[in-house]
């Protein structure tokens, strides 16, 4: 049986992608940081279905010393990973002048440097032809006037993805990113509906995604073998309106 890992695997855009590689027989790794009542009702549904195919690691990954401890636990589990998913991620919205040096910090320690060093601890058990996906944003490729510690982490994610193809690739590695919209989770739903509204009027297919179609993206990048270092949007044409 093949290995999946995916960061930030219990809920929305994570346990999308877990389920997408459940049902394509991965035995799957999930991980969370907090919400133990989301990440058990994740475990009890996944499991009725998939059972003795996944395993759930609580571990806050925007904390640089537990990701030594993260790996460990994954190599517990696992000497080979095929599939590595680095989802959770970490927002601010706070304004421009409002926003202070610690929080920007956290969501770089959340959404950039985590991702690095679990690649840099994890690649060595990753065989030939097997495949990393980063979740970026289209956050990291339009300016915005909010959460721009947010947006600036995803460029560099995008960034990251890019610089690391020429480390990876001698080893039968691909990485990539997904760069989804808007998309249908926890994150959005407490917007209030007017702001919803005018996200809408700037998406082309004038909607939200859902996290499944942000899945499928995803297996879309581990089925196809030519596509590396790349930053794959997924926004239903965010900002063409
Ligand atoms: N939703 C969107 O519109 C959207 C758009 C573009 C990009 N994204 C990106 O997609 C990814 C997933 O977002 P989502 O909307 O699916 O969010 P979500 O529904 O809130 O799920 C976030 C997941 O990440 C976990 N997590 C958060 N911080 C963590 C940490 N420090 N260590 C380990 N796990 C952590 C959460 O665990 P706990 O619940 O235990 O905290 C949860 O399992 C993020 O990288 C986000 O930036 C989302």
């Amino acid at each position: 049986m093949k290995y999946a890992l995916v960061t930030g695997g219990t809920k929305g855009i994570g346990k999308a992608i877990s389920q997408a590689l459940l049902e394509r027989n991965y035995f799957v790794i999930l991980n969370y940081a907090n919400d133990d009542d989301s990440a058990n009702e994740t475990y009890i549904e996944l499991n009725k279905q998939y059972s003795d195919q996944l395993r759930i690691i609580k571990e806050d990954l925007s904390q640089p010393e537990n990701i030594a401890i993260f790996c460990n636990k994954v190599k517990e589990i696992t000497k080979s990973i095929e599939v590595l998913v680095l989802n959770a991620g970490k927002t601010d919205r706070s304004s421009f002048g409002e926003t202070d040096y610690n929080t920007w910090l956290s969501v770089f320690e959340t959404n950039l440097f985590a991702p690095y060093f679990i690649i840099q601890e994890l690649n060595s058990i990753m065989p030939w032809d097997s495949s990393i996906i980063v979740t970026g944003s289209v956050m990291g490729i339009y300016p915005h006037s909010m959460s721009i510690s947010y947006g600036v982490s995803k460029a560099a994610v995008h960034a990251m993805v890019k610089n690391l193809v020429k480390f990876l690739s001698p080893f039968g590695i691909r990485i990539n990113a997904i760069a989804p919209g808007f998309i249908e989770t926890e994150w959005q739903k407490n917007k209030p509906d007017e702001i919803k509204k005018n996200i809408e009027r700037k998406i082309s297919l004038s909607r939200f995604g859902t996290p499944e179609e942000i899945a499928e993206a995803v297996i879309f990048l581990i089925h196809n073998k030519y596509i590396n270092g790349e930053i794959l949007k997924v926004d239903g044409a965010y900002s063409f309106m």
